[in-house]
């Protein structure tokens, strides 16, 4: 029989549990089952499991928003795809957690040749989300600062090397000395280390005090403040995720005035929510890849028994890069 993750209650990596589970008989239309080789780790699946956002119900639910396998059988009316092909996703329905699994072929997209599965599923859903930050919500210019936390995490080890590409300068947030060179190495012209560092201090003086014309902020709660700090006149808060918990509640006016702020709060779904433009993101990226501007950062994996521990070490910030879990 084949194993999933599943959870039956919200909480902490501990209610992460490891089951059998039966595939259906037929595949649906329009679907494909694929035998899952490499499943991207997120940030987004300990927000699921702890209920800062709200999972499918009932539960128990299988999580997971990422994988890479082989197509194993065709559902009907599937045209573009065939048996043994290599692919991989990055979009609901949850249930990425698992080693067989049926999805919807219009989400799917083949791997490239040069790329492993293990690869593909540490770079795809984190990769797509670079290139929509970048690209299309705000384009960012060569010479020009932006500002970057948690920089040498999964999705801002990616940042740091497509900055480096466009000529950014992206200077960068992280917890640790060891990630201060990590995330250089990636590309990253400023890493500052918030922990031990003044961040608004070093931001005004690299930037003569004009502050950043751009912040992304995945950290949430406690950089907050410092984002909004480190703004230029008329700049743009980008906040896209929140590893240290939700933003309080803010004044509206209070918060975004001073500075005639622009704030957003985006979604990589809502970026890839046509097929042309899951299309376009994946081929922005794989492009990279092919170039070398773009290195797969998997720092480890893990098999998917031992999701638990994946996500507690995600959680208590011992992890760089990716994380894959292998089925
Ligand atoms: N909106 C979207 O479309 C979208 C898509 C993908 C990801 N995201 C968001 O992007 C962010 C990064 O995702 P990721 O999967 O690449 O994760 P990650 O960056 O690999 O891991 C999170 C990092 O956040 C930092 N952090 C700071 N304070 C923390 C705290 N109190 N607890 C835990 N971590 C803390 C840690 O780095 P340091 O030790 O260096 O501080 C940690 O390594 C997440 O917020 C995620 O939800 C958003």
């Amino acid at each position: 029989m084949p194993k999933k993750i599943i959870f039956a209650q919200l909480g902490g990596p501990e209610v992460l549990e490891y089951v059998d589970y039966e595939l259906p008989k037929t595949v649906p239309d329009k679907n494909v089952r694929i035998k899952q080789t490499s499943i991207g780790l997120n940030y987004i699946d300990t927000y699921f499991r702890r209920g800062i956002y709200p999972a499918p119900t009932p539960l128990p639910i299988c999580p997971g928003l990422e994988a890479a396998g082989e197509v194993i059988s065709l559902g009907s009316g599937v045209n573009n795809i065939n048996v043994g092909d290599r692919v991989c996703y990055a979009a609901p329905p949850l249930g990425a957690y698992c080693e067989i699994r049926d999805f919807p072929v219009d989400k799917i997209v083949k791997i490239p040749k040069g790329l492993s599965n293990d690869e593909a599923a540490s770079i795809f859903l984190q990769g797509m989300t670079v290139e929509y930050l970048f690209t299309r919500l705000h384009k960012i210019k060569k010479d020009q600062y932006v500002l970057f936390h948690a920089a040498a995490g999964g999705v801002g080890l990616i940042a740091c090397q497509w900055a480096k590409h466009i000529g950014c300068n992206l200077i960068g947030t992280v917890g640790s000395n060891k990630k201060v060179e990590l995330a250089k190495k990636n590309g990253c012209t400023h890493a500052i280390n918030y922990n031990t560092e003044n961040v608004v201090e070093r931001v005004n003086k690299i930037t003569d005090g004009e502050g950043v014309p751009v912040v992304y902020d995945g950290v949430g709660k406690n950089t907050f403040q410092i984002s909004l700090d480190c703004l230029s006149l008329r700049g743009l808060f980008v906040s896209f995720g929140q590893s240290s918990g939700m933003v309080p509640d803010v004044n509206l006016h209070k918060t975004f005035n001073p500075k005639s702020l622009y704030y957003t709060r985006p979604t990589l779904m809502h970026y890839n929510a046509t097929r042309e433009e899951l299309n376009n993101s994946a081929g922005a990226l794989f492009d990279l890849v092919k170039k070398g501007a773009i290195t797969p950062n998997l720092s480890k994996t893990y098999s998917l028994e031992e999701s638990s521990s994946a996500h507690s070490d995600l959680e208590l910030r011992k992890t760089v890069g990716s994380i894959v879990l292998n089925p």
